[in-house]
Order: structure tokens, then sequence, then C-alpha cells
């Protein structure tokens, strides 16, 4: 934060101090304040908390809630007033018993740019426009019938992945796990929503650098979002034109993917993308014809709901799966026995089905640790009160912000017997899992505001036992 300070230019400072004057007044008016309000660490005027967080703010959080509120703790992100939720008792008043009232996200400029103006759902304001777009997505596009459509596309990447690091292993070359499962994830998602890969030649440069800057805009430090009337700062320091130029230019490629598309589909009437199978894109344009859903599917909901399935579904899966397979070549003991399973499931065949993939119970149970210790997501998207509301015995006013740190709940030892040990045996026996929702294993969220995609993300996790099977041929070198 600090260093974020120091990088403004100096005649922002009138400014600064202006905006400083009403925030202090707004800071200790608030201060005075008679309600009773959930236990904070002591806060600076103007920053508030701010100075208190380091690069990885899920571990500031956690280690933040342990001195100072270990289920419910109040911070003030500059101006803005955040609630962190760091146990599973807390998560489930915020995302079951008061799931209603925290079932939105803030809007901030960043993200109304990104998401034509919040039509993308992650990002969607509570509301008719989200439970229709929501519904479109869980029931039509990623519906367990609708994933087990990509089964054959999916075994084709997932082979070719494969092909390439037993090459790597062959030649004695060390394989870039990471870079191979990015591309696996990627292209999966890229075939089932937009019906095609984006990994070669010059739209594949192209679509690789718009993605990375979208990521860089999406993790970029905003000063808006804790001060909003230092917009002005953001627009100086040149992140707001970096936020439009980036956004302009994901529109202009999604474009080109729908017009792609649509001139595919009306050469070619009858089914579909590569293999035949109907992706997202054609799925979405059929459903755009359609007049009885609630909502009007104009381009720029198709564009924001094929942005949710892409960003959605790939680094999420290719952290789980780098995760997955570090924890298994740190831990030969827990590999052989996923090597025993599936050995013993397949007896020898070279086709798996559905039936095989569900007798695989150590297997889920090694990607649900996975999860557990390493979630892609360290910290829930951010909620909003959308109204006051007494959460555990303590106000919450409308407008706070809500950050659930799955990370502290997931290794919280109060809950989890060895909590920092790779263990997927404590699945075995137990009864969490992610459906049933525990409030103790939340990679996917829970609640209204939970992911529509985890069905989708689970398929290819699993399936992804090709590659494990391929660890049976030897040893590959991490680089
Ligand atoms: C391992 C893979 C994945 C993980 C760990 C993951 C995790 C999450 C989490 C933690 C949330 C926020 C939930 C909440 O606020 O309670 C979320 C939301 C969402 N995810 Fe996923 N996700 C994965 C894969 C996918 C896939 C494959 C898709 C789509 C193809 C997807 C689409 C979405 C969407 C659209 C939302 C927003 C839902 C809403 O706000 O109502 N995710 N995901």
């Amino acid at each position: 934060m600090w260093s974020v300070l120091e990088q403004l230019p100096i005649y922002t400072l009138p400014l600064y101090l202006g905006a400083a004057l009403v925030l202090f007044r707004r800071y200790n008016s608030r201060s005075s304040s008679t309600k009773k309000l959930p236990p904070s660490p002591p806060k600076l005027p103007i920053i508030g908390n701010l100075h208190q967080l380091g690069a990885l703010v899920h571990q500031s959080f956690l280690s933040l809630s342990r001195r100072y509120g270990d289920s419910l703790m109040l911070l003030y992100l500059g101006s803005v007033p955040s609630l962190v939720v760091s146990s599973s008792e807390a998560a489930r008043e915020i995302m079951k018993t008061h799931d209603i009232a925290f079932a939105s996200r803030p809007s901030t400029r960043m993200f109304r740019t990104i998401s034509y103006n919040l039509k993308e759902l992650t990002l969607a304001p509570y509301g008719e426009y989200w439970r229709q777009a929501k519904s479109i997505l869980t029931l039509q596009l990623l519906s367990n019938k609708k994933v087990q459509t990509f089964n054959e596309l999916r075994e084709k990447v997932i082979a070719e992945c494969v092909y390439k690091i037993t090459q790597c292993f062959l030649s004695k070359k060390p394989a870039d796990l990471s870079d191979l499962f990015c591309s696996l994830s990627n292209d999966v998602t890229c075939l089932a929503t937009f019906g095609r890969t984006y990994n070669e030649g010059e739209i594949g440069r192209i679509f690789k650098k718009i993605m990375q800057e979208f990521l860089e805009v999406l993790g970029s430090f905003y000063l808006e979002d804790s001060f909003p009337l230092l917009a002005v700062v953001d627009r100086l320091r040149g992140l707001t034109s970096k936020v439009d130029r980036v956004a302009l230019e994901f529109d202009e490629f999604l474009q080109g993917v729908v017009d792609e598309t649509i001139k595919k589909v009306v050469n070619n009437p009858t089914p579909n993308g590569e293999n035949d199978v109907e992706s997202f894109i054609e799925a979405l344009l059929k459903i755009q014809k359609d007049d009885n859903i609630g909502i009007t599917i104009d381009g720029d909901v198709v564009k924001a709901l094929l942005l949710d399935a892409y960003v959605g579904g790939t680094d999420t899966s290719s952290a789980v799966l780098e995760w997955a397979m570090t924890e298994l070549l740190l831990n030969p003991n827990i590999l052989k026995k996923v090597q025993d399973e599936v050995r013993s499931v397949l007896n020898g065949k070279e086709e798996i089905n559905d039936e095989d993939l569900g007798k695989m119970r150590y297997l889920k149970a090694v990607i649900m640790e996975t999860t557990r210790l390493h979630p892609p997501l360290a910290l829930l998207p951010p909620r909003i009160a959308r109204y006051d509301v007494n959460v555990m015995g303590y106000d919450i006013a409308e407008g706070t912000r809500v950050y659930v740190n799955v990370y502290a709940i997931m290794r919280d030892s109060k809950v989890w017997s060895e909590a920092e040990t790779f263990l997927p045996e404590r699945f075995l026996e137990s009864s969490i899992d992610f459906v049933k929702h525990n409030f103790e294993l939340l990679p996917f969220g829970a609640g209204r505001r939970s992911c529509p995609g985890r069905v989708f993300a689970m398929a290819l996790l699993r399936r992804c036992w090709l590659l494990f099977y391929a660890s049976l041929i030897g040893r590959f070198h991490m680089v």
C-alpha cells in the first residue's frame, strides 16, 4: 500500500488533502456510532487498515483474524467497511442464514467496464437479470447432461497432454507441468465455450495477450475501490485507460468469435462445433432466439456469459491440477494409492467410463484435499450487504463489503485435524462433500452465489486420471 502511495505524482497532493478531510470526518462519525460492530484491529485515519495488508491478502486477513476476530472481523479498506469471515459457523450465517442479504456483489468502475456493465454473472448485482442468467448457465450450459456431451473432446485434449508429457519423459527433457496444465484447461474450456481452440498462430498469440492483460487488470490495485473520491488518481496513473483498452480488445475478440459462429451456423445449420458437440456459444445463440426467457439476451449478454464460462473455468481448473500433481509428487505413498486404485478399477481396460470414475473414491478424495489446502480462489469474490443486518450479534451496515476467507476456513485446526497436512484419507470416512455445503469445505463457495461450474470442473479434474495413470510410467522433472 505504501509503495502504491509513493508512486503517485506530487501534483495530486492537494487533491489528497481535500479528500482526506472529507474521509476523516466520515471516519470519525462512523467511530462514534452506538451499533455493536464486529471486532476490529486499530486503524489509521484515512487509510484504515490498508497498511496491514501484504501481497497475499488472504494470509494477512488470516493473521489479523487470529488476533482480532477469528469468526468475524471488521476492517476499513480506506473508507470502505469490509467484513472478513474466517470460520465455518460465520460462513454458514453469511451464505445460508442471511444468504439473501449478502447475495450481491459490489460494483466498481473496473468491474462495470470489464463485465459489459455487470452483465457478467459473476459480477452481476442480485436481481432478476442475475437469476435468469444463472439459470441459463446452470440448467442449460453446465448441467450434468451437457457436461457429459464434452467427454470425448475432453479426453482427446487430455490424451494430447499425456502424449506431450510422455515425449518429454522419453527424451529425458523436463516437462513444464504448469504450462501443460494451463494449455490443457484452456483448450478444454475453449472447445466447450467457443467450439474451437485459440492456441496457435496469430489468433492464438492475440488471445493469449488479451487474456494476460485481462488478468493483470483484475489483479491491479485501484485507489477508487478504497477511496472513491480519488478515482481521478487512477485516471492520472493510466489505470483507467488500461481497463478501457483491455475491455475493448476483449470485446472485439469475442465479437469476432460470435460472428464466426453465426456464419458457421448459417452455412451448416445441423450440429455443430468441433466433434459435432454443441458449444456454449451455439447454445447461447439458440437461446437468444427464444422469446420465453425472462430477460433480453442481447449481444452483450451473450459475450458476458461467454466471458463467465471462459474466465471461470480456465485458471481455476489448471491451478487444482498443478497442486494435485505437486502434492502427489511430494507424497509418493499417496501417489501409489492413486495408482493402485486406477489399476484396480481399470483392471486392464483401456477405455474408462463414468461408472469407473464413480468408483475412484480415493482419486476424488485427492481432488477434494487439493482444493481444501490450495483453493484457486482463496477469498471468495466479494459480496456486499444489501441492507442492514445482524449477524452473530453484530450489526453489519448496508454497503459493507464481505470477504469470505475460504483459505482460513479450510485450514482451521478447530475443524480439521492435522489441518496443514495433505491427507486425502480424511474424506473417505467423512460425509463432507462439495455438494452438501458443510461450510467447512468451500472451494466452490456456497449459497445463491455458489459456482455453477462445479460439475464441469470436476469432470475435467477427475478425467485427468490419464495424467495420473501416465505417472505410472515414471517420474517427471518439475520445472
Ligand atoms: C476448479 C474449478 C473452479 C473453482 C475452484 C471455482 C470456484 C468458484 C468460486 C469460489 C466462486 C464464487 C462462489 C461464491 O461467491 O460463493 C465461483 C463462481 C463462479 N464460477 Fe466457478 N470455479 C471453478 C470452475 C468454474 C467453471 C468451469 C465455470 C464455468 C464454465 C465457472 C463459472 C463460475 C461463475 C459464472 C461464477 C459466478 C456465480 C455467481 O456469482 O452467481 N467456474 N467459482
